[in-house]
């Protein structure tokens, strides 16, 4: 019959596209870390801003894809690095738009790493227990626009070799380490081709890896302490009874307190 037929077919189908998931999640459990992190609970009165971090997140990956793009064209040496940028302007395929989106969408992720910290400060979400995610977003932000300094001098010009100058400048004012800083940026007493190339690997491998890692652990607290509810929700943290967990003499946790999270 033509309908046990079809449903014979689709069971077919279906275990054709099962196989490789089952098999998978056989071998490393990645699909069930997968559904745990997409499907948790999360409070019933959630918000828009609530997406806000998502979105820089969304920022960040559009930077890294466009960025491993223009890098397989631009060339960090002081007498051709503007060639290079002109190159993937005017010559390559879509690099214009490669490069707008690059460089306009490092001041979109820095915009909204502001707004979903203002978010996460309106809420109230950096208190006990999401202190650490706090400063693990600090960090974040730190580094976010350190991104954003050593990213700006790579196409070479007057414009950028001179926010430089200032930038480096601004922090070789600061107390002790000062100096030092100013020191290690340049790759020496002035700002020439060692500098290019030391910002040019501080922008391409040192910075993206330290923030995917901190993403990493971001997403991992935000995953094992919950989203928390808004300001006037009835489910806010603390309207329940939160209790801390209990702790000894020099403040370490008791064995098996973990006290209540709030959400
Ligand atoms: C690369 C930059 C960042 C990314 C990709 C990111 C991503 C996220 C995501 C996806 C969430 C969960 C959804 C949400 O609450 O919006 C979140 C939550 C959180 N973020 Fe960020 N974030 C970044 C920077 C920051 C900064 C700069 C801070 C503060 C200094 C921060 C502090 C927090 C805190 C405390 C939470 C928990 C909020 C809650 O429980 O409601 N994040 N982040």
């Amino acid at each position: 019959m033509p309908r046990s037929r079809k449903s014979a077919r689709r069971q077919r189908m279906e275990a054709a596209i099962n196989y490789p998931i089952e098999w998978l999640e056989e071998r490393s459990g990645l699909i069930g870390g997968v559904r745990y992190f997409l499907f948790r609970k999360v409070p019933s009165d959630t918000n828009w801003m609530q997406t806000l971090g998502s979105a820089t997140l969304t920022a960040f990956i559009v930077q890294a894809v466009t960025g491993a793009i223009l890098a397989m064209y631009y060339k960090p040496d002081p007498n051709s690095a503007y060639q290079s940028i002109q190159h993937i302007t005017n010559d390559v395929w879509l690099g214009w738009l490669v490069r707008g989106m690059h460089r306009w969408g490092a001041s979109v992720f820095i915009i909204l790493m502001f707004f979903h910290m203002a978010r996460v400060f309106l809420f109230g979400a950096y208190k006990y227990p999401r202190e650490l995610n706090w400063i693990v977003g600090v960090l974040l932000l730190a580094l976010g626009m350190l991104e954003g300094f050593t990213g700006y001098l790579l196409p070479w010009d007057q414009t950028a070799y001179w926010a430089t100058v200032v930038g480096i400048n601004i922090n070789g004012t600061a107390p002790f380490l000062g100096p030092f800083l100013a020191q290690f940026l340049r790759g020496g007493a002035e700002i020439g081709p060692d500098t290019l190339a030391r910002f040019y690997s501080i922008h391409m491998l040192l910075i993206p890896g330290a923030l995917i890692g901190l993403i990493g652990l971001h997403l991992y607290l935000v995953v094992r302490l919950g989203v928390t509810s808004p300001p006037w929700s009835k489910e806010a943290a603390g309207a329940e009874r939160v209790e801390k967990p209990k702790r000894g003499r020099r403040g370490l946790l008791m064995p098996g307190a973990r006290g209540g999270i709030p959400r």
